[in-house]
């Protein structure tokens, strides 16, 4: 597949080598074209650098991975609001959370609802946010054999294209209803957030419910 990624900070860079290791290719781009060539020249021929149009264009799925107050911005450099990304899957990977407070900074609704408001025809997945990009270069700890992606969306075949992707980098795919559970989401990394910063342990702060086994239904 070929995965567009905007944005080219650390979390773009290291989407972008997990995914090239399980055999994708990736296009890259932000508003700093030397940056994601950077990217491209670290990372060898399967990933190339491009202008935000040509990502959102030329991706099969595009992951927006820039900063909450860079997303406007990259969405409408890659042409969002003209369709550039319509019928495509978008997975948003943002964290729209004040890291001081844990709060969201959105008042209502959510990044992914804003970027699928944006992003005219697209169909938008809240995905990938909670764990460090960084995680995926490595296989999961030892203990924690699982590692639960989970995300929303209102498009099954959306959904089905970003499960897949996150399975492609080690982790289980979870989904917890449609766009409208993505505040929900969001709000996750501010609750992780608030547990590191008063020492604790995100992990054992959720209680240990035994899965349902849907497939004996
Ligand atoms: N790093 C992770 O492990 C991780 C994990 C999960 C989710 N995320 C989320 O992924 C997103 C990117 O995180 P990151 O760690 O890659 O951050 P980063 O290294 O600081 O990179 C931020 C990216 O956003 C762009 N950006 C910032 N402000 C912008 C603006 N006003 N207009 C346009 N573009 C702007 C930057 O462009 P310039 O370089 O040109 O400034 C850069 O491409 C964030 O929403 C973050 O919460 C990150």
């Amino acid at each position: 597949m070929r995965i567009g990624i905007l944005g080219t900070g650390v979390m773009a860079a290291a989407l972008a080598e997990a995914w090239t290791r399980r055999g994708h290719r990736v296009l890259v781009g932000g508003r700093s074209q030397d940056k994601a060539r950077a990217i491209a020249e670290r990372l060898g021929e399967a990933v190339e650098a491009a202008v935000p149009v040509r990502v959102a264009r030329e991706s099969d799925a595009v992951v927006v991975a820039v900063a909450w107050e860079g997303v406007d911005q990259a969405l409408a450099l890659a042409g969002a609001d003209q369709g550039s990304l319509a019928g495509k899957t978008v997975i948003d990977c943002t964290n729209a959370v004040d890291y001081t407070s844990g709060l969201l900074k959105p008042s209502t609704g959510s990044a992914a609802q804003r970027i699928a408001e944006r992003a005219v025809g697209s169909h938008v997945v809240k995905a990938l946010h909670l764990y460090a990009g960084t995680s995926w270069l490595a296989p999961a700890p030892p203990g924690r054999p699982e590692r639960t992606v989970a995300m929303c969306g209102d498009d099954e075949t959306a959904l089905g294209v970003a499960a897949g992707l996150v399975r492609d980098l080690g982790g289980t795919p979870a989904v917890t209803g449609g766009l409208e559970h993505a505040r929900q989401l969001e709000g996750v990394a501010g609750f992780v957030m608030r547990l590191v910063a008063t020492g604790h342990n995100p992990v054992t702060a959720v209680p240990a419910v035994p899965a349902v086994d849907r497939t004996r239904d």
